[in-house]
């Protein structure tokens, strides 16, 4: 048994999916099923026995602790987290209550845990931590790929909570021992990834016929990585890293944003052309930008790839057109996610029209 939390977000559910279509032992799924939680992403194991799920908070020790006793995990794996840096800016108190709290009370629940095994299965027990690149800050354009040695130097609220259940997770391996791995991985992408964020939102704003909203001059850097492989790496890391270690996962795909939208609108053109023959780009706009708005991020894989042997086996270009495909044939997802709250989010920050 593995116990995953918050395994009905985006990459939580891609990571539960394929762990289970790929065999491997069963998991206990702890998700507080937030705005981002979905259980229809996960539709797929109803009936599955090997997908217990538990709606609940990480931060909710006596419940945490009922569960590793149990189901006596041999890992745990975090993935809960309020993940979007502009709901951040509007308001930090989530994040700084399940990032940086919840991630003490999992953590302190864990230990506890922990300290009743046998010495053996202390050994082989695994707390895996899914982190990001944002905690490293912002890159200027010629400035080397962050490497695992590089300063946290978070600038969002989203970054800075992320960074600092970085450090706990890390004092928790140096003051108690506890095996810990930490991953820090760049911007993802693929199936089931809601549509706040900047992929999903122009594929679902494309097709409704609305504005493709563009921040500031568009020309922020990300570092591209198909959900897949992400998951395929932090599988790799749980099953080989070293405690006490961090691996950055990315994808080498550097890319502006503008780039990445002109890319979604030619897919579509092609996938499913609008009906009055206009390109999807016509429906690109600028907005203005997101304060504090970080230039650049890039990731050095080497180190993961080094020691571990792990690389992407998607490339940009098929990875991006798998992802609009999937939206293509999920219309009903797509419907499901866009519910009066998501509408709500949407009025907040792109102004009631763009909810109309
Ligand atoms: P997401 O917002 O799609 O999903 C988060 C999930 O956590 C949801 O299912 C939500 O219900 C659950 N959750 C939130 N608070 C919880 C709590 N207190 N207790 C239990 N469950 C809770 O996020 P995501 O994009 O899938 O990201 C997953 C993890 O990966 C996060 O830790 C994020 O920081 C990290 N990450 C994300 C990206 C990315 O590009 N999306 C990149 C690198 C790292
Ligand atoms: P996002 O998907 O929110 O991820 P992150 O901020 O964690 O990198 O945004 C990716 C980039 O796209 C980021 O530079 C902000 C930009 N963006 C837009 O230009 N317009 C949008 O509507 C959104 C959501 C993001």
């Amino acid at each position: 048994m593995i116990l995953v939390t918050g395994g009905a977000g985006f990459i939580g559910s891609n990571f539960v999916l394929d762990w289970l279509a790929q065999g491997h032992e069963p998991i206990v799924n702890l998700d507080k099923l937030t705005y981002a939680g979905n259980r229809a992403n996960l539709a797929a194991l109803q009936g599955d026995a090997r997908h217990v799920f538990v709606q609940g908070d990480i931060g909710d020790r006596a419940l945490v602790a009922r569960l590793l006793a149990e189901h006596q995990p041999r890992a745990v794996l975090n993935f809960a987290a309020e993940s979007h840096v502009d709901r951040s800016i509007h308001g930090a108190g989530e994040f700084i209550a399940t990032n940086i709290v919840g991630t003490f009370q999992l953590l302190e629940a864990v230990r506890a845990h922990w300290g009743t095994l046998p010495a053996e299965r202390q050994a082989d027990f695994r707390f895996l931590h899914v982190s990001t690149d944002e905690v490293y800050g912002s890159l200027a354009p010629d400035a080397p790929a962050f490497t695992e040695q590089h300063g946290y130097e978070p600038n969002s609220p989203y970054s800075a909570s992320k960074a600092a259940s970085d450090h706990l997770v890390r004092a928790w391996h140096h003051t108690h021992g506890l095996p810990v791995l930490t991953t820090n991985c760049s911007n993802n992408y693929g199936p089931y990834h809601f549509p706040e964020k900047l992929i999903p939102l122009m594929i679902v704003n494309a097709l409704a016929g609305k504005p493709l909203p563009v921040y500031g001059d568009g020309q922020q850097v990300r570092d591209w990585l198909y959900v897949g492989d992400h998951c395929s790496a932090i599988r790799r890391v749980l099953q080989a890293g070293r405690p006490g270690e961090t691996y950055n996962v990315g994808g080498w795909n550097e890319k502006p944003n503008l780039e990445i939208v002109h890319t979604v609108c030619r897919l579509l053109d092609e996938l499913r052309p609008r009906a009055d023959g206009q390109p999807y780009a016509t429906q690109i706009t600028t907005v203005p930008d997101r304060p504090g708005h970080d230039r650049r991020y890039a990731i050095d894989a080497r180190k993961i790839e080094r020691e571990l042997g792990w690389r992407p086996a998607e490339t940009f270009d098929t990875g991006i057109r798998k992802t609009v495909q999937w939206y293509l044939d999920h219309p009903d997802w797509v419907a499901q996610v866009q519910s009066g709250a998501y509408r709500d989010w949407v009025a907040t920050q792109y102004g009631a029209a763009a909810a109309a």
